[in-house]
Formats: structure tokens, sequence, C-alpha cells
């Protein structure tokens, strides 16, 4: 199997990552949200935001969406949107949440960066989306995500600033036909 495959269950998606071949194969789950995993995507939100999206943006900025992120916070969205997660079997490595045509909170841990989480994550998103007969998608990206989303066929609407408690955040509307 060259490809990753994604072979989907009930309420759940098994998620194999590399190829059979490779030393590092790992195996990967991508689930539905359960409040036990909130103070998990809690420290991986708030890891990325101080490590890498940092980079992109000034750290007023980080220190407000930091506050975003706490788990009760993350468990109220979670009640309103579709949120997944992904498990390498024993932590949670990942999250993305899908909002009627709106996909949200896309972030992986920092050590797993660049090794096909994020593109798992997105791929089931779409294929949510695509059972709910969406035929298209869009979302607000932040700078750092920008070319990770154009990869997966997202192209750029407009950049402008989003206003977050008075301080401006520049995003890029993004959509793709799914
Ligand atoms: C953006 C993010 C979710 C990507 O997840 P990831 O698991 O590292 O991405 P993947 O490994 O699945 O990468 C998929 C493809 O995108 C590419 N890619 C990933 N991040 C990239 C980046 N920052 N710039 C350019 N390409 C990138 C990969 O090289 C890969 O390309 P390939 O298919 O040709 O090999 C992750 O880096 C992250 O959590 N970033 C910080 C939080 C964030 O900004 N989230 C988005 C909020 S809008």
């Amino acid at each position: 199997m060259n490809q990753p495959s994604l072979v989907k269950e009930t309420q759940k998606t098994r998620v194999v990552l590399g190829a059979p071949s490779e030393a590092k194969r790992r195996y990967m789950l991508v689930r539905k949200f359960l409040p036990s995993d909130a103070e998990a995507l809690s420290q991986i939100f708030i890891q990325n935001l101080r490590q890498v999206n940092i980079r992109d943006y000034p750290s007023e900025a980080i220190e407000a969406l930091v506050r975003l992120y706490t788990p009760e916070q993350i468990i109220e969205r979670a009640g309103k949107w579709i949120t997944l997660v992904c498990t390498d079997g024993q932590d949670v490595v990942g999250t993305a949440s899908l909002d009627n045509d709106r996909v949200r909170e896309v972030f992986v841990a920092v050590s797993q960066h660049r090794t096909g989480i994020g593109k798992q994550l997105m791929h089931a998103i779409e294929m949510m989306a695509k059972e709910q007969h969406l035929e298209k998608l869009y979302l607000l990206a932040g700078i750092s995500a920008e070319d990770f989303y154009k990869k997966l066929g997202y192209v750029v609407i407009k950049r402008f600033d989003n206003d977050l408690n008075g301080i401006p955040l520049r995003v890029i509307r993004m959509e793709k036909d799914i």
C-alpha cells in the first residue's frame, strides 16, 4: 500500500499512515471528540500558538487566542460543531472541526508536524462534508497554515483582518470544491 488509506468504521475512522514496509509504521485513529480529550487538545492548541503561530503574529494576539482554548471552551465548541481528534493509540495528536460548511481549528501536536496527520484529518472532514451533500468548504486560515491548505487544494479568496477583541488578526479566506 503506497497511499495512506482511510478505512471507515461506524462512528470512527481508522487511518493507516505510511507504507507497511516502513519501519516507522504508525496506526492513527481518527474519531469523534470526547470531553476527556479536552485537556490534551488545550495543550496542543496552546503549544502551537506559542511555538509555531507566534512566528506570524504578535504575542498580544497569541495570548488573546490562548485564552480561547481552555478545556471548558473546547468542550463547549465541540457541542456546536463536529469535532474530530486523531490519536496514535495512546495520545491525542491532532484535531479538526466542521461547523456547517466551515472547517475550523485544525491543529496537530508540534512534535508530529509534517507527518501526514493534518492531511488525514482534513480528508476525514471532507468525507463528512460530502456525506452531508456539501459541495464546497471554506475556512479562515492563519498565515502559518496557508501553504498547508494550498497543498490540499484550497484556494485563496481574500485576505483580511479579523477583529479579536480589538486586536487585528490577519486571516486568509480559502475555499475548496469537494
Ligand atoms: C497546519 C498544520 C495543521 C498542518 O498539519 P501537519 O500534520 O503538519 O500537515 P501534513 O503533514 O498532513 O502535511 C500535508 C502536506 O502539507 C504540507 N505542509 C504542511 N505544513 C506546511 C506548511 N506550514 N507549509 C507548507 N507546506 C506544509 C506537507 O509538506 C504535506 O505535503 P505533501 O502532501 O506534499 O507531503 C500544522 O502544521 C499545525 O498544527 N500548525 C499550527 C496550527 C495552525 O496554524 N493551524 C491552522 C489554523 S488555521
